[in-house]
Formats: C-alpha cells, sequence, structure tokens
C-alpha cells in the first residue's frame, strides 16, 4: 500500500490547523512541507518555526523537503522543530556537506532524505542511498505547485527503485510534483511508495476518496 503525503503548499494558510486536523481525518498518515528559501528556488514559503507550530497541533508523520542553500547551515533547527523525515537537495551544497548533513539529521534522530531535481540523474544520489531512509524525485521542477507532471521522469524512478532494492531495499521511494490520480498509477507501477500531492489533494472534492485511490 503506498503511502499519500498532502503538500500543505497548497492548503489555506489562514487556516492551517483546520487543514491539518481535516487531512486526517480523510485518513492521511504523512503531511509533506516545503520549505523553500528564494535563492536554492524561486519562492518564499515556510521557516522552521512553522514546522514547530504544525509539530504542536498534529501528531502525523512531517516529511520536510528543503529547498533550500547549503541546507546543513539549518538542519539542526529542522529536526529540532519535529521533522520526522528531512530531505535535502543533492544540488544544493557540496559532496562533502551533503555527506555531512545526511549524517548529522541522523545523529539527530530524524530519518535522512535526499532528492533529485528533473535534470539531475540517478547516478548523483547513488553514493547516499545506504545512508538515508528516503529517496525523492521531483516530477516537476521545484518552487511551486499546480505545475505539469513529467511522465519522463519514469524510467530514473523505475532505475532508483532498482537501486534501492540492491542497496536499501527498505527505503522509500517518494515522488512530488504533478501528482494525481492518473499520474499516481504510473508512479507506482514504477516503484514509488509515497506520493505527493498538493493542487490534486486540496482541490479534491472527496479527498477521503482521493487518498484511498492513491494508496491502492
Ligand atoms: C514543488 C513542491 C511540491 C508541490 C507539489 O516544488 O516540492 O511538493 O507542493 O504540488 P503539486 O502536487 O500541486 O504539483
Ligand atoms: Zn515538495
Amino acid at each position: 500500500m503506498a503511502i499519500v503525503a498532502p503538500s500543505i503548499l497548497s492548503a489555506d494558510y489562514m487556516n492551517m490547523e483546520r487543514d491539518l486536523t481535516m487531512t486526517k481525518e480523510m485518513g492521511v498518515k504523512w503531511l509533506h512541507v516545503d520549505i523553500m528559501d528564494g535563492i536554492f528556488v524561486p519562492n518564499i514559503t515556510f521557516g522552521y518555526g512553522f514546522v514547530k507550530a504544525m509539530r504542536k497541533v498534529t501528531d502525523l508523520t512531517l516529511d520536510v523537503h528543503l529547498m533550500i542553500d547549503r541546507p546543513i547551515r539549518y538542519v539542526q533547527q529542522f529536526c529540532d522543530a519535529g521533522a520526522d523525515y528531512l530531505t535535502i537537495h543533492v544540488e544544493s551544497d557540496t559532496p562533502e556537506n551533503t555527506l555531512a548533513a545526511l549524517q548529522k539529521i541522523r545523529s539527530l534522530g530524524v530519518k535522512p532524505g535526499i532528492v533529485v531535481k528533473p535534470n539531475t540523474p540517478a547516478e548523483a544520489i547513488e553514493s547516499y542511498l545506504p545512508l538515508v531512509d528516503l529517496v525523492l524525485v521531483m516530477t516537476v521542477e521545484p518552487g511551486f505547485g499546480g505545475q505539469k507532471f513529467m511522465a519522463h521522469m519514469m524510467p530514473k524512478l523505475s532505475q532508483l527503485r532498482q537501486m534501492l532494492d540492491k542497496f536499501n531495499p527498505s527505503c522509500h521511494l517518494e515522488v512530488d510534483g504533478g501528482v494525481d490520480l492518473v499520474t499516481a498509477k504510473t508512479c507506482k507501477e514504477n516503484g514509488a511508495d509515497v506520493l505527493v500531492a498538493g493542487s490534486a489533494f486540496f482541490g479534491s472534492a472527496d479527498k477521503a476518496a482521493f487518498t484511498r485511490s492513491l494508496e491502492a
């Protein structure tokens, strides 16, 4: 069974507590939190204080996706804030700092994740695969919700599934961007077991049915 992680980027910011409570009532187990700094991506969202505030009102798994330049500077703060999974981009720092950041996240009792942008090949994260609990394949350019799903990411997704089967079979494989009822099926067929959905989840009339359908 797949895990559905609604991206709160598409929630109602003035009614966030209501929306977090609602997602749980819809049967959701994970929440995806997009952190953007206006430098690594051309958009700005939430800081670690916001994650801390979320942690106070929800016991759902917080899957925090850092889209920030040199994330090693802030992993401590996001771990302390209550992230369950903390995922960093391989493109956002040097290999040395990426390795150090993943190790630091683990040492703080949080599950580390690594993410690749659409133009980054699977091989770029090969050396990190044994060290992480989550691998995220972007199926849009990171920065904004509501973009079109990139179906040509599917060979990379299945390549990473095969690599994980070999090096780290219990690691989650997640997709993010343009996931809806139709594209979710393609992602699952290609090995994804965690599906981020922002606009499709929050725009859905029956969110419980949407969640069940993606899980199946
Ligand atoms: C984009 C973010 C996504 C975004 C997905 O940079 O990482 O998590 O919220 O939104 P949808 O599902 O609308 O493509
Ligand atoms: Zn995301």
